[in-house]
């Protein structure tokens, strides 16, 4: 690649560094703009030496805008195709938030793995995903993109759809992940889209790095930043984010590109005076690419002919981009993997849509289930009503290539098993409520996240019938069921599970599919307790302490969640035994052998998802209350009985001090195990080892 380099004028270095969107080459091809429409202000013959492209349609278009651009380039140097493949091409898989309730990272890897196959006959070549951002503010109507609240699992989820995405080898068939938006999008003031972000360097690092970082573990080859400011500097132009922090510390070699216009955003931020200034401020941070602007081309080409920015720069990212694209193969072959015929074989095809019947089957949380009123028998009749039962679009928001059409809606798919009848027929209603596809994605924050206050009145009424009510419910991001939970007998959350939703939630209504979903982000009891999380921090006054007023609580709701993370239920019986350990004192370069017996106490055979936590009760900053540290997926058969065991090593005692150091203290630590984060058996360990500084890697 460097001899190419030195072939590349230097306006032909700044092409590489500029995304366009598809329209630019061939009008009328208008996928995918998540922005306003920019005009970049780019010549006809700096169009044909821009880099890469947003977004692409079908294998035609792809083919029709590499072979004009290929036609008109100098030197022959193809583009590169990105798109949004976040949770399926055109068959679609739960929603981010959703497919985490599974806790199975085999599932993640292989809904990633379906995702670039099909997406490769269409030319693409890169994913905007997986999306890391750790997320606590339900009113954010991203948080389901993500993969929920907790560091360690956004480590190993982000790192399981990367290795699906990018294959045993890329060349032959994967895409690249780019991971975004970095950093800590999720912490949005308010849950509102695009706002302002204000943490610590140490609240950085200690909770909402590690999602990205398990992406570029597990070798993911590019990195989006994110709108928001770190440090009052937008994180487009941010040196100290992207320089110091990602490319050094998490040691990330790979390319870096803008979100969406972000580059230009930084003028409205208040914090670059022009397009020159900006595009300045960003090349020298190290961000290689922009995503549908121009001025790197437009503002650039003086500045390194003059000398004004070092060469060294440009070439720097240029390299790395021509490096992505000669590890993706397109040197080789600019058309790789792109067919009509092998995308009509393969999308949609029966073991893709088996993977995501498995991928909802494992999702659906099940929330309540007051006296066993689910599963239902095979000949109970349902009146089925609310505004999704007829609805095909439960694919969720970034499915932008998933057709609808080829869902099937609840109430057909129940209608034809005759298990549909009007209410005095019916055994029990079936309320499928919830929000609608649309009201989750970017631009869909929200300031009031209750279920629907007209639905909850038609369940109200429902109850009148005198038969038991179950309410699914479809949504993007936890919503308040408090209410819900009140009037109904079950409660069923279905988020938004792609192309086999209607599938799913009638075997888990009907006891075909057991349900064992555990939610990865706390369900509030009302608005006023958002954010709300599972790893807090205790307060000076926690309630238990005292008994007087003056204590950390609300004088009009408790502070516990209606739904905490980890939570969820199964149709087994799971009865969970004493901890026990194989040595009371961990010395340096050891490990605590975790042992408990959990046993299905039922006819009914199901997964269980055991989950291990740790608290530093002593430390030189203050610690979490409980942090999960690891987890196991288990299937029981009917009455079976497992001993699980859990290693818990020296990493799984690192924290970060107020020196941005990473360390582990000598001094006491709880272990907790059970079903969810609230209920927990416990028992308790010392470190003896030597108190010290180290940088160690998660995994
Ligand atoms: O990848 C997305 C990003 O997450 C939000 N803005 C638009 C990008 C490209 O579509």
């Amino acid at each position: 690649m460097k001899e190419l380099l030195k072939k590349m004028t230097i306006e032909e270095k700044l092409g590489q560094l500029i995304q366009i969107a598809p329209f630019f080459y061939i009008k009328d091809l208008k996928n995918e703009l998540y922005g306003p429409a920019v005009d970049l202000g780019l010549s006809k013959e700096q169009i044909y030496k821009t880099g890469s492209v947003l977004g692409i349609g079908s294998p035609e278009e792809m083919i029709e805008v590499q072979k004009k651009y290929l036609e008109n380039n100098r030197l022959g140097i193809p583009l590169m195709f990105m798109a949004d493949i976040v949770h399926g091409y055109e068959t679609i898989f739960p929603i981010p938030l959703a497919i985490a309730s599974s806790w199975n990272e085999e599932l993640i890897t292989a809904s990633a793995r379906v995702s670039a196959k099909e997406s490769i006959t269409s030319g693409i070549h890169v994913t905007f995903s997986p999306m890391a951002d750790l997320t606590r503010d339900p009113r954010w109507g991203r948080v389901m993109e993500g993969y929920g609240e907790d560091p360690y699992l956004n480590y190993r989820f982000s790192a399981a759809a990367t290795k699906g995405y990018q294959g045993k080898n890329i060349k032959n068939d994967g895409i690249a992940a780019c991971v975004k938006h970095f950093a800590a999008y999720g912490l949005s003031e308010a849950g509102r889209e695009y706002n302002t972000v204000d943490l610590s360097e140490y609240q950085l690092k200690q909770n909402y790095l590690s999602g990205y970082q398990g992406a570029i573990d597990a070798g993911a080859k590019m990195v989006m930043t994110s709108f928001n400011l770190f440090n009052g500097i937008p994180a487009t132009m941010n040196k100290h984010l992207i320089k110091d922090i990602l490319r050094e510390e998490m040691k990330f070699n790979g390319v870096v590109i803008s979100d969406y216009n972000g580059l230009r955003e930084t003028i409205i931020h208040g914090i670059s005076k022009d397009n020159k200034d900006a595009a300045i401020n960003c090349i020298d941070a190290t961000l290689d690419i922009e995503m549908v602007s121009g001025t790197y081309m437009t503002e650039l080409k003086s500045e390194f002919e003059n000398g004004t920015l070092p060469i060294k720069l440009l070439d720097e990212a240029v390299l790395r981009i021509l490096n992505l694209k000669n590890e993706l193969g397109l040197f080789e072959d600019p058309f790789k993997g792109v067919s009509r015929v092998e995308h009509d074989k393969i999308v949609l095809s029966k073991s893709h849509l088996d993977y995501a019947k498995k991928a909802a089957d494992e999702s659906i949380v099940l929330l309540e289930n007051k006296n066993n009123v689910l599963p239902l028998k095979e000949n109970q009749k349902v009146f089925l009503i609310g505004p999704n039962a007829h609805e095909r679009n439960l694919n969720g928001a970034w499915s932008w290539h998933g057709k609808r059409d080829v869902n099937e809606n609840l109430f057909d798919l129940l209608s034809k098993k005759n298990l549909v009848h009007n209410i005095d027929a019916a055994d029990v209603v079936v309320y499928f409520g919830g929000e609608k596809f649309n009201e989750s994605g970017e631009a869909k924050s929200k300031t009031d996240i209750n279920f629907n206050f007209g639905q909850l009145e038609e369940i109200k009424k429902l109850s009148a019938y005198g038969k038991p009510i179950i309410t699914v419910v479809a949504s993007g991001r936890p919503l308040i069921l408090t209410d819900v939970a009140k009037h109904s007998d079950a409660v069923i959350q279905a988020w938004f599970l792609g192309t086999k939703a209607a599938e799913s939630i009638s075997d888990v209504i009907y006891g075909n599919v057991n349900p064992s979903g555990k939610l990865t982000m706390t369900f509030p009891r009302s608005i006023g307790q958002v954010p709300i999380y599972y790893n807090a921090l205790n307060t000076g006054r926690p309630k238990n302490n005292y008994d007087n007023e003056y204590t950390s609580v609300y004088i009009d709701s408790p502070n516990t969640p209606l739904y905490p993370f980890g939570y969820g239920l199964s149709y087994s019986k799971f009865v969970y035994g004493e901890i026990k350990l194989n040595k009371e004192v961990m010395r340096e370069n050891e490990k605590i052998v975790v042992e408990i017996n959990v046993s299905n106490d039922s006819s009914r055979a199901g997964f269980e998802t055991i989950q291990l936590y740790i608290r530093d009760i002593f430390a030189k900053v203050s610690r979490p209350l409980k942090e999960l540290k690891k987890y196991q997926k288990v299937w029981f058969e009917a009455n079976e009985t497992k001993t699980i065991s859990f290693e818990i090593t020296e990493s799984d005692l690192v924290y970060y001090d107020s020196n941005l150091k990473q360390r582990i203290d000598e001094g006491d630590f709880i272990v907790y195990v059970g079903p969810s984060s609230d209920n927990v058996k416990e028992n308790i360990f010392k470190y003896s080892g030597r108190t010290k500084e180290i940088w160690l890697s998660l995994i």
